[in-house]
């Protein structure tokens, strides 16, 4: 079986991978062939991709998985969700859980047992795609940022809302933004005017402040970061999610993260060596040993997925 082609981005500074139609964007999973081998499947074994996105690593894990084997697929995202229910209508192997990495213990339930599970963090090239979700600088929208855009606050509500401390702290946290408190300051005199809806008034007031393109990035891409992960409280369902999934994985079952920045690198680096739930009580060694070094992608991927430059692949193991 062919995999269709998959382009993921997390990074709006990045080239849109536009040049096909809005409702069928293109994407480029990360890190595919290194991903399903650090989970070293076995065929009836049970499986979760936590960020199912359009499918691209759960498709490759089905591959390799025989009849008697599981896979449960979450998404936040309605579209993602969408997609999946309909995979999962073709194939029975497939459980779809729709919600965030914070409810998987109550959405796993009690008897479920992971053989291995897959954490493809960020956003997914869909979403950056499409102008009505508000990820993009590089595209005008309203300033959505909702990976479940159902449910929430959206980052145009926010803006409009919050104190110009509060925008400065997310800023400068999620962003590491230099020019945070410059930023939120000309925000709020904006919205004082007229509220700020849609990401070409916020790449505006952005441009304002910060009117250079430092080390070739757009001066907006900090910015619509932190807001995102903001909005999607991003690291704190890092921070919830991975432990509830070293509860459910079985000895020598696998935990395989790939991470996009440094922010993410670092959150999972600390849950997996500080969190309780990855500490044997009796031993106080982790469950989870790290296998391996981190595999970053080939120079060949890195040059046809922008979004494969960033990628770090690290892997877990549980002990006995
Ligand atoms: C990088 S994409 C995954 C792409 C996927 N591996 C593929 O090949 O199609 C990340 C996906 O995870 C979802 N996601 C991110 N954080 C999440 C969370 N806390 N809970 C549930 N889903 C999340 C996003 O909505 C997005 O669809």
């Amino acid at each position: 079986m062919s995999y269709p082609a998959y382009q993921y981005e997390t990074e709006p500074d990045q080239e849109n991978s536009m040049g096909h139609e809005l409702s069928q964007p293109s994407h480029q999973p990360v890190l595919l062939n290194e991903s399903i081998h650090s989970l070293a499947i076995e065929p009836n074994g049970s499986y979760l991709d936590a960020t199912f996105g359009r499918g691209g690593h759960s498709k490759a894990i089905l591959e390799q998985l025989g009849h008697n084997g599981q896979l449960f697929v979450l998404d936040r995202d309605p579209q993602a969700i969408e997609v999946a229910r309909r995979l999962a209508e073709e194939d029975p192997r497939v459980t779809v859980l729709p919600g965030t990495f914070s409810c998987l213990d109550d959405l796993l339930g009690d008897q479920v047992k992971l053989n291995g599970a897959l954490f493809d963090l960020g956003i997914s090239s869909p979403q950056v795609d499409q102008s009505e979700r508000g990820f993009s600088f590089q595209q005008d929208g309203p300033i959505d940022m909702r990976m479940d855009n159902q449910h929430g606050m959206s980052a145009s509500d926010w803006l409009n809302r919050a104190s110009e401390e509060e925008i400065t702290w997310v800023l400068s946290q999620y962003g590491e933004e230099r020019f945070s408190s410059e930023i939120a300051k000309h925000i709020v005199q904006t919205r004082a005017r007229s509220p700020i809806k849609t990401t070409k008034q916020l790449v505006e007031i952005i441009l304002a402040v910060v009117p250079s393109m430092a080390a070739g990035k757009h001066p907006a891409t900090k910015v619509f970061q932190a807001i995102r992960m903001h909005i999607n409280d991003e690291l704190s369902e890092i921070r919830e999610g991975l432990p509830l999934v070293i509860e459910k994985i079985v000895t020598t079952g696998r935990l395989v993260v790939i991470s996009y920045h440094s922010l993410e690198h670092q959150l999972v680096s600390d849950v997996l060596k500080r969190s309780p739930a990855n500490t044997d009580s009796t031993s106080n060694k982790p469950r989870l040993k790290k296998l391996g070094q981190a595999v970053r992608a080939s120079r060949d991927e890195r040059l046809s997925n922008r979004r494969a430059r960033s990628a770090l692949l690290r892997t877990w193991e549980k002990k006995s």
